[in-house]
């Protein structure tokens, strides 16, 4: 599929690209860049152009090594000693469009102030990148070592068997990724629109990738692409 090896050149030269999961799940576009070419820049584009949560997807066999909960254990353990948290954890059947969150801690590199302009929200999400292929080649890195919680950036872990149990975009940019042979690391950030209060429709989203020069990408032919590429190895 041309589309899939344009967005995957982009990603090796650490460009954006967009990424629809499907109409039949959240119907959103995500901006997504891998996260250790991300600059202020991008933080910025993203914040102001897409205007959604900036957060970053991790693969989850680093997610793993780096010991990085979902959130909604962490809420579940929690409620054991306090009732009101019991009420408001995810609950079975609480997400229309998926069996889980993928939300798992915020954090912000220990060598960030407050963690919140642009400059200081890159170099988080560079260093997860960085921490990411770290474990992944095998160096016994600590996480708490380099960053703390609460912060600015949104980790999401990917799901443990990838697409064949989630299809999000934290799952489909880390699918991306691997097939792109880069860090599975990857910033995601939901293009809203400005004029109606709602996600940014599908037509408006590849409208504005068009006009930015921007490969656009749906689930589905992301699922094929990672089915054949597992297949081939
Ligand atoms: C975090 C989100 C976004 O939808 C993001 O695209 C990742 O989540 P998912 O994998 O569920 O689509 O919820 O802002
Ligand atoms: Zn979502
Ligand atoms: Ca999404």
């Amino acid at each position: 599929n041309e589309g899939i090896n344009r967005a995957l050149e982009a990603l090796r030269n650490g460009k954006m690209i967009q990424i629809y999961d499907s109409d039949t799940r959240e119907g959103e576009t995500d901006l997504v860049i891998p996260a250790k070419a991300v600059t202020y820049k991008d933080v910025k584009w993203m914040r102001k152009d897409a205007g959604g949560l900036i957060c970053v997807a991790v693969d989850p066999v680093a997610s793993k090594q780096l010991r990085l909960p979902l959130m909604a254990d962490i809420v579940r353990e929690a409620s054991k000693t306090s009732e009101s948290l019991g009420d408001v954890v995810e609950k079975d059947g609480d997400l229309k469009y998926d069996s889980h969150s993928s939300f798992s801690i915020w954090v912000n590199h220990r060598d960030t102030r407050t963690g919140i302009p642009d400059l200081e929200r890159a170099l988080t999400i560079r260093k997860i990148g960085e921490i990411t292929e770290k474990s992944l080649s095998g160096d016994g890195v600590r996480f708490g070592n380099e960053f703390r919680t609460p912060g600015h950036v949104a980790l999401l872990r990917a799901a443990e068997r990838l697409l064949d149990e989630r299809m999000g975009q934290t799952e489909l940019s880390v699918a991306l990724a691997r097939m792109a042979g880069i860090t599975p690391a990857m910033v995601v950030c939901e293009m809203l629109d400005d004029e109606n209060g709602k996600a940014l429709s599908k037509e408006n989203s590849k409208e504005y990738g068009k006009e930015h020069g921007l490969v656009f990408l749906e689930g589905q032919e992301i699922v094929e692409a990672y089915l054949q590429w597992t297949g081939a190895r």
